[in-house]
């Protein structure tokens, strides 16, 4: 059966998924809308048969989509995800959910009401060393975990301001405490450090925090810090190391460290997360089993709300209970 798909939002992380549907046999990019006519316009003309929108009800009702993808900066969530619950329409939606917790988790009810097909991008979690991570985690008790994201500032303007993107442990280190979740389970306190040290003196607009530690509590007595930093010149680490009575598993991109007493072994990340998050979220739009995703909104809005957390605990200074 042939799928139209519809996009809103036409920017880095939009072109990312359309190359991915690409390889999927038998679904049609069908409809672009962005924040003007012309930049989706602009989007639709690199695929036969798409075409652009400046209104996404219009979008909606002319293309029928089977499904949409969801790829707009934090603060512009809430209208379109209304819309496809109303219309009973899946969806794939970036992270994060957006830059507060009372609409998300209010979306998380309703998705839930609806039984609607959800995927979220936290595309981490289709990289072969978290499946190898959990099965060691499967013979092994966790301690605690260390995560970073430590690397240099985006420069698409919505991201410095922190109104707009939620500030980098949301937007970006948002991966990193999925990734904690999924691999040790649910986090029950936040309480975070953030500070402005350099980046608003040299980039004009700059509101959100360049450096940030989190420590959280776990619900099974772990205890993890989470540190991010956009700051630097360079990209640094970026990724989760675990600390378990088997010894330690580091947990990058590229793939997986597990240092034993006995031996290292290095595990190497060999598939492309997007191309199987896409396939897991194309084939449940078909199909109607969702087994394969391995990260649906329900789940996402508990990230959220422990980022949320994070920023509560950083602007009162207090831990936040989850
Ligand atoms: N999963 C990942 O690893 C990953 C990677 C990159 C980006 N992302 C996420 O994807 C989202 C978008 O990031 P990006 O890099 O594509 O940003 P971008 O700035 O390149 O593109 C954003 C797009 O959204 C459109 N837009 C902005 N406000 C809108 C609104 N109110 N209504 C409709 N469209 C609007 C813009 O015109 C633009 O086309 C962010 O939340 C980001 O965190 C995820």
């Amino acid at each position: 059966m042939g799928l139209k798909i519809a996009f809103l939002g036409t920017g880095g992380i939009a072109q990312t998924h359309v190359s991915r549907l690409a390889k999927i046999d038998g679904v049609q990019v069908a409809g672009f809308c962005g924040t003007s006519l012309e930049k989706a316009e602009r989007a639709a003309r690199e695929i036969a048969g798409a075409k652009g929108y400046a209104d996404f009800t219009q979008m909606l009702d002319e293309v029928k989509p089977d499904a949409v993808y969801i790829t707009v900066p934090p603060m512009a969530h809430g209208e379109a995800e209304l819309a496809l619950i109303e219309r009973g329409i899946p969806f794939l939606v970036e992270k994060p959910l957006g830059v507060e917790n009372g609409l998300v988790q209010r979306l998380a009810a309703a998705i839930a009401d609806k039984k609607l097909v959800t995927s979220v991008g936290y595309h981490w979690r289709y990289y072969e060393a978290l499946a190898k991570a959990r099965e060691l985690l499967a013979e092994s008790k966790p301690g605690m975990a260390l995560g970073y994201w430590m690397g240099n500032m985006p420069m698409v303007p919505w991201w410095r301001n922190q109104e707009q993107s939620g500030g980098q442990f949301a937007e970006q280190t948002t991966h990193i405490v999925d990734m904690l979740r999924y691999l040790c389970g649910e986090v029950t306190e936040a309480y975070a450090a953030f500070a402005q040290r350099s980046m608003h003196e040299k980039v004009e607009g700059v509101t959100v925090a360049d450096v940030g530690t989190v420590t959280l509590k776990l619900c099974n007595g772990m205890v993890a810090t989470v540190s991010n930093t956009c700051l630097l010149p360079v990209g640094h680490t970026t990724g989760l190391d675990l600390y378990t009575d088997r010894g330690i598993m580091e947990i990058r991109s590229t793939g997986m460290k597990a240092i034993e007493r006995e031996r290292t072994t290095e595990y190497r990340n060999m598939k492309d997360p997007f191309q199987l998050e896409n396939e897991a979220f194309i084939h449940a739009v078909r199909t109607g089993d969702t087994s394969g995703i391995l990260s649906d909104y329900a789940d996402s809005a508990k990230t959220h709300a422990v980022t949320m957390a994070a920023n509560e605990s950083a602007e009162t200074g207090r831990a936040v209970t989850i």
